[in-house]
């Protein structure tokens, strides 16, 4: 049984070793075939011949057990070598992603409004002229129906040159009272450092009984919704005109650059112009049919929100495109 000892010792794999396995302890391996020739054992051998036999199957099994412990223990070695993670290795870093200066200007607004609960309402892109200048009280000769600020298609239609035409379309929709903003995408004529032929706007409306909605709860919002989004600023409001409201304002802050003294980009005035709003017409009402009603509006210039916080000196450079402008932002 020497040379069967032998085979084991020289199975190097434990495929190997399995087939020696099944040669030497199977059903029909040598040790099964030993057991057989009992029978011809005469009886008085049989004793010491089945010792022996047991004997030498102990010690076969013995090497086997220690063969297959060892090449085992190789197998698991050489698997942990080739699963090898060298942590000392540099990784591809993942690329995070982020909000736009826009969107994320967007968004800051309007959590502020939602969380005094304004609606958030939306509208068509294209629009008519009676959404978009006649119902909001803008007559057919006002200038900004002029052809230099407004797209017009073939068919009368145009795109929207601001938000406000979503105060019709939610007034002609619901009774009042309403309390609702509007953000959304607008276009105009325009290219410069400022403008953008596409750009976005949020609209602000808050309509109720007659006497119950006042120009001192539009500054009272307005005031502290400007000192959420620019922190400690002043508030001012300049007398202006919009169409759509009587008595109108334009709305500035002190200037965030040089906080009042006078820069460049506040004209050497101290203060920066951020929205525009008033008391809703009744011209306004009377397009929608609202009867004894009272309400403020206002509309604002997202991308101007965000040139300031962020102190973008062009504005066109936000639509780009450029990584690297947007990796700034992440
Ligand atoms: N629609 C105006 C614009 O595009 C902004 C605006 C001003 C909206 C005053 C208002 C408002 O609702 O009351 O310039």
């Amino acid at each position: 049984m020497e040379n069967l000892e032998e085979k084991i010792l020289q199975a190097d794999s434990l495929e190997v070793l399995e087939k020696v396995r099944v040669e030497l302890f199977g059903k029909k391996g040598v040790i099964a075939a030993q057991f057989a020739k009992m029978k011809e054992v005469p009886g008085p051998e049989k004793k010491a011949f089945a010792e022996g036999l047991n004997k030498s199957k102990a010690a076969l099994q013995k090497s086997f057990d220690t063969r297959f412990e060892v090449l085992k223990a190789e197998e698991i070695e050489r698997v942990l070598k080739s699963e090898e993670i060298d942590v000392s290795l540099y990784g591809s870093l993942a690329q995070k992603g982020a909000l736009h200066p826009v969107m994320e200007t967007m968004d800051k607004i309007i959590d502020y409004f939602v969380a005094l609960n304004f609606a958030v309402e939306s509208g068509p892109m294209v629009e008519d002229d009676f959404h978009n200048f006649e119902a909001l009280n803008l007559p057919k000769y006002h200038p900004a129906r002029d052809m230099q600020d407004t797209f017009y298609f073939n068919d009368g239609g145009l795109l929207r040159t601001h938000t406000s035409p979503v105060q019709i379309r939610t007034m002609l929709e619901t009774k009042p009272p309403i309390r609702m903003i509007a953000p959304g995408t607008v276009f105009r004529r325009d290219f410069d450092v400022t403008h953008t032929p596409m750009f976005h706007q949020v609209e602000g409306l808050v309509v109720d009984a007659k006497g119950k909605v006042s120009f001192a709860n539009l500054k009272a919002i307005l005031t502290d919704f400007l000192q959420y989004m620019f922190g400690e600023v002043e508030v001012r409001f300049r007398p202006s005109f919009f169409p759509f409201t009587e008595p109108s304002a334009e709305v500035d802050i002190s200037c965030i650059f040089c906080e009042g003294e006078g820069c460049r980009i506040c004209s050497h005035t101290g203060w920066l112009e951020v929205l525009g709003c008033g008391i809703v017409d009744p011209n306004v009402f009377k397009s929608v049919g609202y009867e004894d009603v009272s309400g403020y509006a206002f509309g604002l210039g997202v991308e101007r929100f965000a040139m300031l916080m962020h102190k973008i000196p062009d504005l066109r450079s936000l639509f780009e495109g450029d990584i690297r402008l947007l990796e700034q932002f992440r």
